[in-house]
């Protein structure tokens, strides 16, 4: 699938509490055969685990420094480490380019250092989590440093990990994240307005995931059919608040209808241009 994914000197890690840790990790998505190495582990409870959670921040802040969106340090404890599940992938630091270590700021002293970062929060619904953080060092390095894939493989891991069944996620309209976050189940929009979130303009979103669509990342001619995908008669402007408050009221309106995008449309569309919406 992916050659980086096959290294030796590269794994997926997981940073999360003891008592946190899953009795049957994968079980859910049986079919995804993505995912053979055993994880790193690392206990974020322990003072000297900090360093790898430091370089897990370091990243993060600045992978998220352009949206203003980083996440302070209490956010991850309280709101991640406690509560949910932090993963991604880890490089050994030995072998990683001068350049990656320049540009992403890595600390040379430490085994292994995070190239990514998924957390995921359980919900008060059964089998719901929320995709609470998502980001790669791909955002931060030249071409010839970056691993395809990272950002939606590290995502895939944690759901696969976590036997996630449903997840929402909070994303802004015209994000290159959109066109991950589509490829792991049917879209469905929960808002598209959001003025309660620090950007008005953001999307929530909920999945029931499924392989297929993981797979279609890969290869979008065996995108998974769609023919009960009708469209409703919508088209919005991800650019122009007014259509989005539109869709928005029409989502608070409409009791039995729910609302979808098509991943395949938003992958090879531009990121401002205009998306149709669905029902199934
Ligand atoms: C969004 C993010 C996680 C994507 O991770 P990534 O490792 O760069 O992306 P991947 O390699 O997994 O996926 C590549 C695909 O994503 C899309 N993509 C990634 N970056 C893109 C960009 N800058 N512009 C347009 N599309 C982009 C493309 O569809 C691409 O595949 P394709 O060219 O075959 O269509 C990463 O760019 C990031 O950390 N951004 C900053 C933080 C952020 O915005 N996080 C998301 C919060 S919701």
């Amino acid at each position: 699938m992916i050659d980086w994914i096959n290294s030796d000197d590269i794994a997926p890690y997981i940073y999360m509490r003891k008592e946190n840790l899953f009795e049957m990790p994968g079980s859910y998505l049986k079919d995804c055969d993505w995912f053979k190495k055993k994880p790193i582990y690392k206990n974020p409870l322990r003072m000297d685990e900090v360093a790898f959670g430091d370089q897990i921040l370091n990243l993060e802040t600045k992978a998220f420094q352009k949206a203003s969106l980083q996440m302070p340090r209490w956010v991850f404890y309280d709101c991640a480490i406690i509560p949910g599940f932090v993963c991604g992938f880890a490089q050994k630091t030995k072998t990683l380019s001068e350049s990656f270590c320049r540009d992403v700021g890595v600390n040379t002293d430490l085994e292994w250092t995070p190239l990514s970062l998924f957390i995921i929060i359980p919900t008060i619904r059964q089998g719901e989590w929320v995709a609470h953080n998502l980001c790669s060092a791909n955002s931060l390095v030249s071409d010839k440093d970056k691993k395809y894939a990272l950002g939606f493989l590290s995502k895939a891991f944690g759901l696969w990990y976590a036997n996630v069944e449903v997840l929402c996620g909070i994303t802004q309209w015209q994000s290159p994240a959109i066109r991950l976050h589509s490829h792991y189940g049917p879209f469905e929009i929960l808002t598209a307005y959001t003025p309660i979130h620090t950007i008005a303009r953001t999307l929530t979103y909920r999945s029931r995931l499924n392989f297929n669509y993981w797979q279609s990342f890969f290869d979008s001619k065996n995108a998974p059919i769609t023919t009960n995908y009708q469209y409703s008669g919508i088209t919005i402007d991800p650019k122009n608040d007014e259509s989005l408050k539109s869709l928005q009221r029409q989502i608070e309106e409409e009791k039995k209808k729910v609302f979808y995008l098509k991943s395949h449309e938003i992958r090879t569309q531009d990121l401002d241009a205009p998306l149709k919406i669905y029902h199934i």
